[in-house]
Protein backbone atom coordinates (compact mmCIF):
# COMPACT_ATOMS: atom_id res chain seq x y z
CA UNK A 1 0.00 0.00 0.00
CA UNK A 2 1.68 3.37 -1.01
CA UNK A 3 1.69 6.37 0.96
CA UNK A 4 -0.75 9.10 0.40
CA UNK A 5 0.44 11.74 3.21
CA UNK A 6 3.24 12.22 5.44
CA UNK A 7 3.25 14.83 8.18
CA UNK A 8 7.31 15.53 9.81
CA UNK A 9 7.36 17.83 12.95
CA UNK A 10 4.30 19.40 12.43
CA UNK A 11 4.24 22.43 14.99
CA UNK A 12 1.77 25.29 15.73
CA UNK A 13 2.18 28.22 18.22
CA UNK A 14 -0.37 30.96 18.36
CA UNK A 15 0.65 34.28 19.81
CA UNK A 16 -1.44 34.82 23.01
CA UNK A 17 -3.51 37.91 23.74
CA UNK A 18 -3.81 40.46 25.95
CA UNK A 19 -3.01 44.49 25.60
CA UNK A 20 -0.85 44.62 28.95
CA UNK A 21 0.19 41.28 29.30
CA UNK A 22 3.43 39.96 28.29
CA UNK A 23 3.00 38.01 24.83
CA UNK A 24 3.35 34.81 25.68
CA UNK A 25 3.63 31.83 23.07
CA UNK A 26 0.88 29.05 23.03
CA UNK A 27 2.10 25.75 21.74
CA UNK A 28 -1.59 23.98 20.32
CA UNK A 29 0.79 21.48 17.81
CA UNK A 30 4.41 20.13 19.04
CA UNK A 31 6.88 18.16 16.71
CA UNK A 32 3.65 16.02 15.02
CA UNK A 33 5.11 13.29 12.45
CA UNK A 34 2.98 10.26 10.72
CA UNK A 35 2.04 8.78 7.61
CA UNK A 36 -0.95 7.50 6.54
CA UNK A 37 -1.52 5.24 3.73
CA UNK A 38 -3.50 5.13 0.70
CA UNK A 39 -7.17 3.24 2.00
CA UNK A 40 -6.26 3.32 5.63
CA UNK A 41 -8.09 5.33 8.44
CA UNK A 42 -6.26 6.91 11.12
CA UNK A 43 -7.74 7.70 14.19
CA UNK A 44 -6.31 10.91 16.04
CA UNK A 45 -7.57 10.78 19.81
CA UNK A 46 -7.25 12.85 22.84
CA UNK A 47 -9.17 14.91 25.44
CA UNK A 48 -10.73 18.67 24.64
CA UNK A 49 -7.93 21.09 23.66
CA UNK A 50 -5.44 18.91 23.19
CA UNK A 51 -4.19 20.10 19.21
CA UNK A 52 -6.86 17.77 16.89
CA UNK A 53 -8.76 20.40 15.11
CA UNK A 54 -5.42 22.03 14.84
CA UNK A 55 -3.65 19.66 13.53
CA UNK A 56 -6.08 19.15 10.93
CA UNK A 57 -6.40 22.62 9.58
CA UNK A 58 -2.34 22.38 9.58
CA UNK A 59 -2.70 19.32 7.30
CA UNK A 60 -5.20 20.91 4.49
CA UNK A 61 -2.93 23.71 5.16
CA UNK A 62 -6.08 26.00 5.79
CA UNK A 63 -3.22 27.99 8.51
CA UNK A 64 0.25 28.04 8.24
CA UNK A 65 2.90 25.82 10.00
CA UNK A 66 5.37 27.25 12.30
CA UNK A 67 7.25 24.47 11.40
CA UNK A 68 7.00 21.05 9.34
CA UNK A 69 5.87 19.65 6.64
CA UNK A 70 2.92 18.21 5.14
CA UNK A 71 3.74 15.82 1.81
CA UNK A 72 0.41 14.72 0.18
CA UNK A 73 0.65 12.07 -2.73
CA UNK A 74 4.42 13.14 -3.03
CA UNK A 75 3.88 17.01 -3.16
CA UNK A 76 5.23 19.10 -0.23
CA UNK A 77 2.15 21.38 -0.19
CA UNK A 78 4.54 24.42 1.79
CA UNK A 79 5.66 24.22 -2.34
CA UNK A 80 2.56 24.75 -4.06
CA UNK A 81 1.61 28.24 -5.37
CA UNK A 82 -1.69 29.21 -4.91
CA UNK A 83 -3.72 28.61 -7.24
CA UNK A 84 -2.10 24.78 -7.48
CA UNK A 85 -2.79 24.29 -4.08
CA UNK A 86 -6.36 25.41 -4.57
CA UNK A 87 -6.27 22.42 -7.25
CA UNK A 88 -4.95 20.19 -4.65
CA UNK A 89 -7.45 21.07 -2.08
CA UNK A 90 -10.11 19.52 -4.56
CA UNK A 91 -8.65 16.01 -3.50
CA UNK A 92 -8.19 16.89 0.65
CA UNK A 93 -11.75 17.51 2.10
CA UNK A 94 -12.69 18.55 5.19
CA UNK A 95 -16.13 17.17 7.47
CA UNK A 96 -16.98 19.28 10.37
CA UNK A 97 -18.10 18.52 13.99
CA UNK A 98 -21.03 20.56 13.47
CA UNK A 99 -23.09 19.86 10.32
CA UNK A 100 -24.74 22.99 10.81
CA UNK A 101 -22.09 25.01 10.43
CA UNK A 102 -20.70 23.17 7.23
CA UNK A 103 -23.90 24.30 5.51
CA UNK A 104 -25.11 28.17 4.71
CA UNK A 105 -28.61 28.58 6.06
CA UNK A 106 -29.57 30.51 2.87
CA UNK A 107 -28.56 27.69 0.57
CA UNK A 108 -31.14 24.53 -0.42
CA UNK A 109 -29.39 21.46 -0.19
CA UNK A 110 -29.41 21.62 -4.11
CA UNK A 111 -27.42 24.71 -3.88
CA UNK A 112 -24.95 23.57 -1.22
CA UNK A 113 -24.09 20.19 -3.55
CA UNK A 114 -23.40 22.34 -6.27
CA UNK A 115 -21.18 24.78 -4.46
CA UNK A 116 -18.02 23.26 -4.63
CA UNK A 117 -18.03 22.72 -8.31
CA UNK A 118 -19.09 26.51 -8.56
CA UNK A 119 -15.49 27.41 -6.69
CA UNK A 120 -13.77 25.03 -8.32
CA UNK A 121 -14.63 26.32 -11.82
CA UNK A 122 -16.04 23.24 -12.64
CA UNK A 123 -18.90 22.70 -15.62
CA UNK A 124 -21.91 20.15 -14.91
CA UNK A 125 -23.58 19.12 -17.96
CA UNK A 126 -26.82 18.52 -15.66
CA UNK A 127 -26.79 19.66 -11.98
CA UNK A 128 -29.35 18.07 -10.93
CA UNK A 129 -28.35 14.59 -11.91
CA UNK A 130 -25.22 15.17 -9.93
CA UNK A 131 -27.30 16.27 -7.25
CA UNK A 132 -29.46 13.45 -7.14
CA UNK A 133 -26.63 10.99 -7.86
CA UNK A 134 -24.63 12.58 -4.48
CA UNK A 135 -27.91 12.40 -2.33
CA UNK A 136 -28.64 8.74 -3.55
CA UNK A 137 -24.73 8.17 -2.41
CA UNK A 138 -25.13 9.39 0.97
CA UNK A 139 -28.46 7.44 1.32
CA UNK A 140 -31.13 10.59 1.19
CA UNK A 141 -33.98 10.78 -0.67
CA UNK A 142 -33.51 13.34 -3.95
CA UNK A 143 -36.54 14.99 -2.48
CA UNK A 144 -34.46 16.39 -0.12
CA UNK A 145 -32.95 18.73 -2.85
CA UNK A 146 -35.07 21.48 -2.23
CA UNK A 147 -34.98 21.69 1.52
CA UNK A 148 -33.30 24.08 3.18
CA UNK A 149 -30.86 23.14 6.52
CA UNK A 150 -33.57 24.19 9.24
CA UNK A 151 -35.76 21.55 7.92
CA UNK A 152 -33.43 18.99 8.21
CA UNK A 153 -32.28 16.15 11.39
CA UNK A 154 -29.22 16.98 12.26
CA UNK A 155 -28.30 12.70 10.82
CA UNK A 156 -29.56 14.48 7.40
CA UNK A 157 -27.22 17.18 7.57
CA UNK A 158 -24.43 15.36 8.68
CA UNK A 159 -25.18 13.16 5.39
CA UNK A 160 -25.73 16.17 3.18
CA UNK A 161 -21.62 17.51 4.42
CA UNK A 162 -20.62 13.87 3.86
CA UNK A 163 -22.00 14.05 0.23
CA UNK A 164 -20.74 17.81 -0.16
CA UNK A 165 -16.88 16.83 0.79
CA UNK A 166 -17.17 13.64 -1.21
CA UNK A 167 -18.52 16.01 -4.58
CA UNK A 168 -15.28 16.33 -6.11
CA UNK A 169 -14.04 12.95 -5.67
CA UNK A 170 -11.26 13.45 -3.55
CA UNK A 171 -8.43 11.01 -2.23
CA UNK A 172 -8.23 11.93 1.44
CA UNK A 173 -11.35 13.06 3.83
CA UNK A 174 -10.69 14.70 6.89
CA UNK A 175 -13.50 13.97 9.24
CA UNK A 176 -13.30 16.32 12.59
CA UNK A 177 -15.41 14.66 15.18
CA UNK A 178 -18.17 13.67 12.62
CA UNK A 179 -20.47 12.40 15.10
CA UNK A 180 -19.46 14.38 18.11
CA UNK A 181 -22.81 16.33 17.57
CA UNK A 182 -25.31 13.30 17.04
CA UNK A 183 -27.55 10.90 18.93
CA UNK A 184 -26.02 7.33 19.69
CA UNK A 185 -28.11 5.90 17.40
CA UNK A 186 -27.69 8.46 14.45
CA UNK A 187 -23.66 8.08 15.21
CA UNK A 188 -23.69 4.55 14.00
CA UNK A 189 -25.66 5.09 11.09
CA UNK A 190 -22.73 7.58 9.90
CA UNK A 191 -20.20 5.53 10.69
CA UNK A 192 -21.58 2.87 9.02
CA UNK A 193 -21.83 5.13 6.05
CA UNK A 194 -18.61 5.84 6.13
CA UNK A 195 -17.86 2.72 6.63
CA UNK A 196 -19.29 2.18 3.06
CA UNK A 197 -18.41 5.00 1.09
CA UNK A 198 -14.48 3.89 2.38
CA UNK A 199 -14.71 0.62 0.22
CA UNK A 200 -17.05 1.67 -2.63
CA UNK A 201 -14.68 4.89 -3.09
CA UNK A 202 -11.51 3.81 -1.98
CA UNK A 203 -11.30 6.56 0.34
CA UNK A 204 -8.63 7.25 2.79
CA UNK A 205 -9.76 8.88 6.28
CA UNK A 206 -8.00 10.95 8.94
CA UNK A 207 -10.80 10.36 11.88
CA UNK A 208 -10.72 12.58 14.34
CA UNK A 209 -11.87 11.53 18.00
CA UNK A 210 -12.06 12.08 21.73
CA UNK A 211 -13.68 8.66 21.99
CA UNK A 212 -10.84 6.20 21.66
CA UNK A 213 -13.44 3.19 22.08
CA UNK A 214 -14.76 4.49 18.47
CA UNK A 215 -11.78 5.07 16.95
CA UNK A 216 -10.56 1.64 17.67
CA UNK A 217 -13.66 -0.17 16.36
CA UNK A 218 -13.48 2.42 13.29
CA UNK A 219 -9.65 3.06 12.06
CA UNK A 220 -6.73 1.23 11.43
CA UNK A 221 -3.98 3.41 13.37
CA UNK A 222 -4.73 5.22 16.69
CA UNK A 223 -2.46 7.92 16.89
CA UNK A 224 -3.03 9.40 20.85
CA UNK A 225 -2.17 13.35 21.39
CA UNK A 226 -1.55 14.61 24.91
CA UNK A 227 -0.79 18.82 24.50
CA UNK A 228 -0.18 19.07 21.60
CA UNK A 229 2.23 15.88 21.50
CA UNK A 230 1.59 12.24 19.84
CA UNK A 231 1.93 10.57 23.10
CA UNK A 232 1.11 6.98 20.90
CA UNK A 233 0.80 5.41 17.76
CA UNK A 234 -0.43 1.67 17.24
CA UNK A 235 -3.10 -0.42 15.63
CA UNK A 236 -6.35 -0.11 16.57
CA UNK A 237 -6.31 -3.53 18.50
CA UNK A 238 -3.22 -3.09 19.93
CA UNK A 239 -2.82 -2.91 23.82
CA UNK A 240 -1.96 1.07 25.07
CA UNK A 241 1.76 1.14 26.12
CA UNK A 242 1.49 5.03 27.30
CA UNK A 243 -0.38 5.34 30.90
CA UNK A 244 -2.36 7.93 29.19
CA UNK A 245 -3.46 6.07 26.31
CA UNK A 246 -4.78 3.19 29.53
CA UNK A 247 -6.62 5.98 30.85
CA UNK A 248 -8.37 6.86 27.66
CA UNK A 249 -9.32 3.67 26.85
CA UNK A 250 -10.60 2.71 30.60
CA UNK A 251 -12.94 5.49 30.75
CA UNK A 252 -14.10 4.79 27.54
CA UNK A 253 -17.25 3.57 26.82
CA UNK A 254 -17.86 -0.19 26.36
CA UNK A 255 -21.42 -1.38 25.41
CA UNK A 256 -20.76 -5.38 26.84
CA UNK A 257 -20.56 -4.86 30.74
CA UNK A 258 -18.48 -8.11 30.76
CA UNK A 259 -15.79 -6.69 28.84
CA UNK A 260 -16.02 -3.41 31.18
CA UNK A 261 -12.82 -3.03 33.36
CA UNK A 262 -11.65 -1.08 35.97
CA UNK A 263 -11.90 2.63 35.43
CA UNK A 264 -9.01 4.43 36.07
CA UNK A 265 -9.91 7.79 36.31
CA UNK A 266 -7.81 10.67 35.27
CA UNK A 267 -6.80 12.80 38.22
CA UNK A 268 -5.12 16.40 37.92
CA UNK A 269 -4.84 19.10 35.57
CA UNK A 270 -3.71 19.17 31.96
CA UNK A 271 -0.83 22.22 32.19
CA UNK A 272 -0.85 25.00 29.96
CA UNK A 273 0.28 25.15 26.12
CA UNK A 274 1.40 28.73 27.69
CA UNK A 275 4.10 26.80 30.17
CA UNK A 276 5.27 23.37 28.86
CA UNK A 277 7.12 21.81 31.56
CA UNK A 278 10.56 20.66 30.64
CA UNK A 279 9.69 16.95 31.26
CA UNK A 280 6.54 14.63 30.33
CA UNK A 281 3.11 17.13 30.53
CA UNK A 282 1.09 13.72 31.82
CA UNK A 283 3.22 13.86 34.81
CA UNK A 284 0.93 15.07 37.13
CA UNK A 285 -1.40 12.40 35.97
CA UNK A 286 0.54 9.27 35.75
CA UNK A 287 0.12 6.71 38.16
CA UNK A 288 4.05 5.12 36.99
CA UNK A 289 5.77 8.59 36.68
CA UNK A 290 9.55 8.61 38.47
CA UNK A 291 12.38 11.64 38.85
CA UNK A 292 13.48 10.89 35.42
CA UNK A 293 9.64 12.23 34.12
CA UNK A 294 9.48 15.56 35.49
CA UNK A 295 12.68 16.53 34.24
CA UNK A 296 13.20 14.65 30.83
CA UNK A 297 10.95 14.41 27.51
CA UNK A 298 10.77 11.07 26.66
CA UNK A 299 11.15 11.12 23.00
CA UNK A 300 8.89 8.91 20.54
CA UNK A 301 10.46 5.56 20.17
CA UNK A 302 9.53 1.99 18.75
CA UNK A 303 9.01 -0.54 20.96
CA UNK A 304 9.71 -4.56 19.76
CA UNK A 305 6.02 -4.91 18.41
CA UNK A 306 6.48 -1.39 16.57
CA UNK A 307 4.04 0.51 18.15
CA UNK A 308 5.22 4.01 18.78
CA UNK A 309 5.67 5.25 22.57
CA UNK A 310 6.66 8.36 24.37
CA UNK A 311 6.80 7.37 27.71
CA UNK A 312 9.95 6.42 29.99
CA UNK A 313 8.11 3.45 31.81
CA UNK A 314 5.94 1.96 29.31
CA UNK A 315 3.24 -0.12 29.77
CA UNK A 316 4.95 -4.09 29.66
CA UNK A 317 2.47 -5.52 28.34
CA UNK A 318 2.78 -3.74 24.67
CA UNK A 319 6.76 -3.72 25.33
CA UNK A 320 6.93 -7.23 25.17
CA UNK A 321 6.53 -9.10 21.66
CA UNK A 322 3.44 -10.72 21.47
CA UNK A 323 4.34 -14.34 21.80
CA UNK A 324 6.31 -13.32 25.45
CA UNK A 325 3.07 -11.59 26.93
N1 LIG B 1 -6.29 30.77 16.45
C1 LIG B 1 -5.97 30.42 17.69
N2 LIG B 1 -5.39 31.29 18.55
C2 LIG B 1 -5.05 30.92 19.79
N3 LIG B 1 -5.22 29.66 20.30
C3 LIG B 1 -5.79 28.77 19.50
C4 LIG B 1 -6.20 29.08 18.14
N4 LIG B 1 -6.72 27.94 17.60
C5 LIG B 1 -6.65 26.99 18.56
N5 LIG B 1 -6.10 27.49 19.69
C6 LIG B 1 -5.86 26.76 20.93
O1 LIG B 1 -5.17 25.57 20.63
C7 LIG B 1 -5.62 24.52 21.49
C8 LIG B 1 -5.99 23.34 20.65
O2 LIG B 1 -7.21 23.65 19.98
P1 LIG B 1 -7.95 22.59 19.07
O3 LIG B 1 -9.20 23.22 18.60
O4 LIG B 1 -6.99 22.12 18.04
O5 LIG B 1 -8.24 21.42 20.10
P2 LIG B 1 -9.12 20.10 19.90
O6 LIG B 1 -8.28 18.95 20.34
O7 LIG B 1 -9.66 20.06 18.51
O8 LIG B 1 -10.29 20.31 20.96
P3 LIG B 1 -11.83 19.84 20.87
O9 LIG B 1 -11.83 18.36 21.17
O10 LIG B 1 -12.48 20.63 21.96
O11 LIG B 1 -12.36 20.16 19.51
C9 LIG B 1 -6.78 25.07 22.30
O12 LIG B 1 -6.34 25.38 23.61
C10 LIG B 1 -7.19 26.30 21.56
O13 LIG B 1 -7.69 27.29 22.44
S1 LIG C 1 7.02 9.54 30.84
FE1 LIG C 1 6.63 9.13 33.02
S2 LIG C 1 5.02 10.58 33.60
FE2 LIG C 1 5.04 10.48 31.38
S3 LIG C 1 3.54 8.94 30.88
FE3 LIG C 1 5.49 7.87 30.99
S4 LIG C 1 5.64 7.14 33.10
FE4 LIG C 1 4.01 8.67 33.04
MG1 LIG D 1 -11.60 20.08 17.71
Amino acid sequence: MTELLKVTGLSRRFAGGGLFRKRKVFHAVSDVSFTLKRGQILGIVGESGCGKSTLARLVLRLIDASEGQVTFDGVDMASLPRRELRRLRQRMQLVFQDPYSAIDPRYSVRDALLEPFKVQGVKLGSPDEKVASLLDMVGLNTSLARSYPHQLSGGQKQRVGIARALALNPSLVVLDEPTASLDVSVQAQIVSLLERLRHELGLTYLFISHDLGLVRYFCDQVLVMYLGRVVEVMPSDAEPAHPYTRALLDSSFEPDPRQRRTITRLSGEVPSGYDLPAGCAFANRCPRVSDLCRGVLAPLSTLPNGQQVACHNPLIDAALPAACR
